[in-house]
């Protein structure tokens, strides 16, 4: 077998070097990584098997439902569709499937720049990502099953229930918190007994969500210096968003539960879904004359190809590509499709209103422990081992963060429980560590991480990531040409008004005085600075300024470019039954329908969105009630 050839070849030298390093190299340590769990994991690895990609010959000419896209809520929607006997559905996506590497959660960050990666880059706007390449901020997104929940660190973050009754109230009937609530619980499969016991979670969904099996010291310390600092260690997805926690995530057995996993290995045999990979769909098939969308247009294999739905429709390929799709349908901003010389069919804001969550990257503390995730610690043969065997070890942590928790500046009302920061904790440094793979995954200029962060390479530290949780600023989505294999163009719009700036300062200087807690002292947690921002008096706002300016990180949730509104908002694409407005037969399910971007990571609200969407599609075909 060739598996055991592989192995022994790799084993043989690593179990001799004990606990010692494999490599400080990762193209030496992922390779050793792979045979590993090949070896251990050959059978165990995924019990409910993949996907399976129907062939050309075995694919229909029509329909009932054609959904666009298999990511986070693509895959939702094609799973609860498909529990109707009799519709058949069509799931195109444009990538292939999920890798072994990618199940792996430490290793989140490797994926961006891989060919799972659509590797997209926002337009140079000279208020962000200045120690960027060109001030252009990466903005990775899934091309692959599952979609963004491949790329993603898993964190399951719920955002506040304020955030939905806003949807509601803006005029969007079924979109409070008690809806979302149902929604959440619908999909989830919660590993944490205390919490299930509670009316905030759910078991025996789909969606496995779990703490990582493994944590650093370094994690008590940042909840107890959370509790020092007055806030309560909590459930953040529970009765109150305010507090810090451990990370829950969507982690199964150690490693990455993405949608795909959750929503489609199951049904994988089901006769009315088909499931068509390397798909990539060009447009949406709309009657000009009925205004009736009646199938799509995709490439598969270099070929061209037209699929009929007798029904509807379903975009669900994510807040950059359903928008760009749209447009090249003829369905978005009058005088931008002049431009490309698309003939229009609907005049709409398709691309507007985009919102994303912004952070400063790289704000580190040194200490005097040896308790951090380093290079030499982690990529090295015990956790290899752990991991391979027993799903356990440092590889288990999501994407490196480990903590998780929502704080108040002076601009948010502290008793409102509706805080306007959130902390991403990281229990190594943000470089140190992952170096080069990060500083390329960020986009950072070789020199700005020479500058600052070769010095602390490999040394103890660990990071904060503050992120501004409720923008102002609104960018917008436009297409580069009316070619479909160009990438849109990206205008995050970052800091457009200052109060975001204001915010985020104060978000970096909770982040600081966290470091001063006793928790954090007994560290001796000293602040790493930017040379560059040294010109600045030590901590004054100039200088976190500067820190956040140069090195801005996307915390990758775009949302809000096909916005859900009544009929009488202007700014509104879809409806509150997600149909585009003035087209029939075309609904939009996926992160860009929010009205505003939800205050918390955005993985699960689009799994939520996902499930809440295919039940106003059955409530709509089938006349049933929701829930009752
Ligand atoms: C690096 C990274 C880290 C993140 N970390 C977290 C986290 O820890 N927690 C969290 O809650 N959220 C996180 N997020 C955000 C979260 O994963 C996304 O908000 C969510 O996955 C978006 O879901 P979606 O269904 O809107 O789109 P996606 O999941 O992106 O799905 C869109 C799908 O459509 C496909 N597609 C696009 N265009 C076409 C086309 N023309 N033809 C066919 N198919 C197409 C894509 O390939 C993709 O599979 C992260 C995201 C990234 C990228
Ligand atoms: C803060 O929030 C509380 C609780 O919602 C409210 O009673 C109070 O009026 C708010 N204070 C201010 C200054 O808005």
């Amino acid at each position: 077998m060739v598996f055991i050839n592989a192995m022994s070849s790799i084993t043989a030298p690593l179990f001799g070097l004990g606990a010692a390093a494999v490599t400080s190299n990762l193209g030496v340590f992922i390779p050793a990584l792979l045979a590993a769990i090949a070896y251990f994991q050959y059978d165990l690895m995924d019990p409910e098997s993949r996907p399976i990609d129907v062939e050309d010959e075995q694919m229909l000419d029509r329909y009932d439902f054609v959904v666009v896209g298999a990511g986070s809520a693509g895959a939702v929607v094609a799973n609860r569709l498909s529990e109707i006997e009799n519709w058949n559905v069509l799931l195109l996506e444009a990538g292939g499937d999920e890798t072994e590497l990618s199940d792996v959660p430490l290793m989140a960050g490797y994926l961006q720049l891989s060919q799972l990666d659509w590797k997209y880059k926002s337009e140079p706007q000279g208020s962000a990502c200045l120690a960027m390449a060109n001030g252009r901020c990466n903005w990775p997104r899934g091309k692959v099953i599952g979609g963004s929940s491949v790329l993603n660190y898993m964190l399951y973050l719920r955002g506040n229930k304020k955030d939905y009754d806003i949807w509601e109230a803006l005029g969007n009937p079924g979109w409070g918190s008690k809806d979302a609530l149902y929604y959440f619980k619908k999909s989830e499969d919660n590993q944490n007994p205390y919490l299930t016991e509670t009316p905030y979670h759910s078991k025996g969904g789909y969606l496995t969500v779990s703490e990582a099996p493994y944590h650093t010291p370094l994690v008590a310390a940042f909840v107890a210096g959370g509790q020092q600092m007055g806030y309560a260690n909590r459930d953040i997805n529970g009765e109150h968003q305010t507090g810090f926690m451990m990370a829950q995530g969507t982690v199964r057995r150690g490693s990455r539960c993405s949608t795909g996993k959750a929503f489609l290995r199951p049904v994988r045999l089901r006769k009315n879904l088909h499931v068509a990979m390397r798909s990539h769909v060009t447009r949406v098939l709309v009657d000009p004359s009925t205004k009736i969308a009646f199938g799509v247009e995709f490439i598969r294999d270099g070929k061209l190809h037209r699929v009929r739905a007798n029904k509807e429709v379903i975009l669900s390929a994510g807040a950059v590509n359903s928008p760009q799709i749209l447009m090249l349908s003829g369905i978005g901003p009058k005088a931008d499709l002049e431009k490309h010389k698309i003939p229009l069919i609907q005049d709409l804001k398709v691309g507007h209103n985009l919102q994303d969550h912004i952070g400063l990257g790289g704000l580190t503390f040194l200490i005097d422990k040896e308790e951090s995730i380093t290079l030499d610690r982690v990529y090295s043969v015990g956790p290899l081992m752990q991991y391979a065997i027993f799903g356990g070890g440092p590889l288990t942590i999501m994407g490196g963060v480990e903590g998780l928790a929502f704080v108040n500046t002076k601009y948010a009302n502290a008793s409102d429980d509706f805080p306007d920061i959130e902390f991403h904790f990281v229990s190594g440094s943000t470089h140190s560590d992952k170096g080069a793979q990060l500083r390329k995954a960020h986009g950072l200029t070789e020199a700005f991480y020479k500058r600052t962060f070769q010095n602390i390479e490999g040394v103890d530290a660990w990071s904060v990531i503050p992120m501004l949780l409720r923008p102002k600023s609104r960018g917008f989505i436009k297409l580069r040409s009316r070619k479909y294999f160009d990438p849109p163009l990206i205008y995050p719009n970052y800091f457009m008004d200052n109060f975001d700036m204001k915010t985020l300062i104060e978000g970096a200087k909770i982040g600081y005085q966290l470091s001063l807690t006793p928790a954090f002292q007994s560290y001796k947690s000293t602040l790493h600075e930017f040379p560059d921002c040294k010109k600045y008096p030590k901590l004054s706002d100039q200088f976190w300024e500067c820190m956040i300016r140069l090195y801005s990180v996307t915390i990758y949730h775009p949302v809000g470019t096909a916005k859900m509104g009544p009929y009488w908002d202007q700014d509104a694409v879809v409806d509150p039954q997600l149909r585009v407005y003035g087209i029939k037969g075309l609904r939009v399910i996926d992160a860009s329908i929010m009205p505003n971007l939800v205050s918390g990571n955005t993985n699960a609200p689009c799994i939520m969105i996902g499930e809440k969407g295919a039940d106003l599609i059955k409530e709509f075909w089938l006349k049933t009630a929701r829930y009752g």
